[in-house]
Order: structure tokens, then C-alpha cells, then sequence
């Protein structure tokens, strides 16, 4: 007999899938999903496939703006963005790195001048597996373990 923990098909919003496993947290964090009012359902490490796994998050009637699927790529750079609507997949995109990364993390250094003048936080996507990012004002390189941490501390 098959067995599986299935999340139910959503009647309209936003499906990211193939979301890198163990990574959704991270996810729903740098989407501020914990403010959102819809319902929300993550899956973590469902089997995805012949052989490996995914994480998977449904958000009910709220389509994910172009600026907040490219924040996904920090994190799960192999996702896929499905936009539901009447229960069919309207809109299918795989997240995009963007070059630039502007004002969606703090930099590590303490120091760095973007903690002490009203300025965005900007950095060079400088390499994608594993992902490493340098700070364009004080050339701090964020690893991914910096960029976990950073998301993990922001408010
Ligand atoms: N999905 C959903 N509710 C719907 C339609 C789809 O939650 N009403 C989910 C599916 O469970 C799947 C994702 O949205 O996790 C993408 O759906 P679909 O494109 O139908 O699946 P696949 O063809 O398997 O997608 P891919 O090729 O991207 O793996
Ligand atoms: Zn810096």
C-alpha cells in the first residue's frame, strides 16, 4: 500500500516548489511569511521524484511579486514559482539570481557603513553553488552560512 503525506491542491495563490530540502524555513523567513494573513502550508522534505526530496510552500490567494521570487533564489536557488488559479497552474517560473542584491540582507560586518548611513544594503553575486555574495561597500563575502545567519537575525 502507498503511504504519503500529501498537502492539499490550493483553488488560488502561489506554489514554490522544488525548494532546496531543509530550506523552507529560510524561505519563509526572508518572505516575512509570518506576517502574512493567508493561509499558509509548508512541507519539508517530501519525497520529490524517483529519488530525492523537497520542501514545498503554498500560499492561499496572494500571487508572489517578481521582487519577492528573486529573494527566494538567495536561499533555494532551484525552486520553481507556480501561480495557481481555479485550481490550475496558470504561471510556472524557476526563481532567478539576481546579479545585484539590493536591499533584502544586512552585511555581516559590523562595521560596514550600510549600519550607520540610511543607505541600501547591496551586494555582487559573485558565485552560485555553493552561493557567495560581496558586500559592494565594505567587499565583505557572505557565505551561505553568513547569508543563513543574516535572515535568521533580521526582523
Ligand atoms: N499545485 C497545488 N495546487 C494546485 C495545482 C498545483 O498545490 N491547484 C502544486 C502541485 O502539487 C505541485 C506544484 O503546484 O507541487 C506544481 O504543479 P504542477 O505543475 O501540476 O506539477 P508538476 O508538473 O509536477 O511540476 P514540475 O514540473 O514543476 O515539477
Ligand atoms: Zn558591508
Amino acid at each position: 500500500m502507498k503511504r504519503e503525506l500529501k498537502i492539499s491542491a490550493i483553488k488560488n495563490g502561489t506554489v514554490i516548489d522544488h525548494i532546496t530540502p531543509g530550506k523552507a524555513f529560510e524561505v519563509a523567513r526572508i518572505l516575512g511569511l509570518e506576517d502574512f494573513s493567508a493561509p499558509i502550508s509548508i512541507a519539508v522534505n517530501v519525497s520529490s521524484g524517483k529519488s530525492g526530496t523537497k520542501d514545498i510552500i503554498k500560499v492561499e490567494n496572494r500571487e508572489l511579486s517578481k521582487d519577492e521570487v528573486n529573494r527566494i533564489s538567495l536561499v533555494a536557488p532551484n525552486a520553481t514559482v507556480n501561480i495557481v488559479k481555479g485550481y490550475e497552474v496558470a504561471k510556472k517560473k524557476k526563481v532567478e539570481i539576481p546579479s545585484e542584491i539590493v536591499d533584502i540582507l544586512p552585511c555581516s560586518n559590523a562595521n560596514c557603513i550600510t549600519h550607520f548611513e540610511p543607505v541600501k544594503t547591496k551586494f555582487q553575486l559573485e558565485g552560485t553553488s555553493p552561493m557567495r555574495i560581496r558586500c559592494y561597500y565594505c567587499e565583505r563575502v557572505l557565505t551561505e552560512e553568513d547569508i543563513k545567519r543574516e535572515i535568521a537575525k533580521e526582523d
